[in-house]
């Protein structure tokens, strides 16, 4: 498939665009800033996206009844019974071809789930002045709002705000944490690792290995959790919400809100398919360093969001980075032995990616931004 670059609209290089990203990035204000002042027609920064293969950034390639037949929807509470063999092989099954699935019956109580998104729109729809303060790019910071954590780095913004926290192994103070978010923050995290681990330890079971693999290698040590606010945009058909990539994560939980636009979608089978949202329910993904250990068995499936076509309401959402330790680990990961030996006829192994710590995969996907180039493919072994 040959990719072609095809500027969204308009943005093209007669401008100044590192003085514009400066300018927006000193207003400390992000989109929602530029939608309170009114924008009708979105700044260059925020075009040119690269329509890679698929559909124009405008069309969803299919109606959302396709995509929720192809997602699997998964009953955690399942896998405590007699059921945990067919859990396992959904789990399996999912995580081996369209890479994410809605999981209902999870345990996270309803009362954090009702809680969560509201806060964190609160959040973003508190005055600059309460805002202000957290808005930073400076990693050392666990609690950091700020708009396109690539700004600099990626050729197209993206029309959203972000509020990152990172929650485990050691979370912020809860003086760190904005007002709105504090009373639910911490306690949500601390029911998604809860998840996070259930779910490891079945998908530990499906590659065949003991339950305690995955999170014995300190798959799910940290959690970052990144709370999405995606403005109304006056120009939907020009932007996007967020590139297509797949997650630098081992794991990640999305909680998001019933916004009647949805906005998530797959890249499956070269089509982007509508992800909308399921009462109640969580959305898992395997991220790109499951892909990394399970050696290529469990898919790290790429996503986007369109951006959000509504009038007046933002769409919100919570995606929860299960990973080792962002800021210590220290640990090489690579194809796990048993996957590797079993993957090959021979029996001599067969690695299709090279050893990496989790810093140096974050560094570079950092420096990389959104681009539309997957991260995995710099530490992929030629065969
Ligand atoms: C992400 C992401 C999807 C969404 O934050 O990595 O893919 O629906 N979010 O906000
Ligand atoms: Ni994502």
């Amino acid at each position: 498939m040959s990719p072609t670059e095809e500027a969204a609209g308009g943005g093209g290089d007669d401008y100044d665009r590192l003085s514009e990203l400066k300018a927006f990035d000193d207003s400390k204000a992000g989109v929602k800033g530029l939608v309170d002042a009114g924008v009708t027609t979105i700044p260059a920064i925020f075009r040119g996206h690269l329509l890679q293969e698929g559909p124009k950034v405008s069309s969803s390639s299919s109606s959302s009844s396709t995509s929720l037949s192809i997602i699997p929807v998964i009953d955690l509470s399942a896998a405590d019974a007699v059921a945990r063999e067919e859990v396992v092989a959904q789990l399996k099954a999912a995580a081996e071809t369209v890479g994410f699935f809605q999981l209902v019956n999870h345990g996270v109580p309803s009362e954090l789930l009702c809680e969560m998104l509201p806060s964190v729109r609160r959040f973003n729809e508190e005055p600059h002045e309460v805002k202000r303060p957290y808005y930073t790019r400076d990693a050392r910071r666990k609690v950091r709002f700020n708009s396109n954590f690539d700004l600099f780095q990626s050729p197209a913004a993206n029309w959203r705000d972000t509020l990152f926290c990172e929650a485990a192994p050691e979370p912020p103070r809860a003086e760190e944490l904005p007002v709105a978010v504090r009373h639910v923050m911490l306690e949500y995290g601390g029911a998604v690792r809860e998840v996070a681990a259930r779910v490891l330890g079945l998908l530990s079971e499906a590659l065949g290995l003991s339950p305690g693999h995955l999170a014995g290698m300190g798959c799910a040590e940290g959690l970052s959790l990144v709370c999405n606010y995606y403005p109304p945009c006056p120009e939907p058909d020009l932007t996007l919400g967020c590139s297509r990539h797949s997650d630098p994560s081992f794991l990640t939980v999305l909680l998001q809100d019933s916004h009647a636009q949805g906005g998530l979608q797959a890249l499956l089978a070269s089509r982007w398919l509508d992800v909308p949202p399921v009462a109640g329910a969580l959305l898992v993904n395997v991220g790109d360093l499951l892909q990394l250990v399970s050696n290529g068995r469990f898919k790290s499936v790429e996503h986007r969001v369109v951006a959000n076509r509504s009038r007046d309401t933002a769409r919100v959402s919570v995606a929860c980075f299960c990973n080792a330790d962002i800021a210590r680990s220290t640990r090489l990961y690579g194809p796990i032995a048993e996957l590797i030996a079993a993957d090959d006829s021979d029996g001599a192994g067969r690695a299709l990616y090279r050893n990496v710590t989790v810093p140096e995969f974050l560094a570079h996907y950092d420096k990389k931004g959104l681009d539309g180039r997957p991260a995995l493919h710099r530490f992929q072994l030629l065969q």
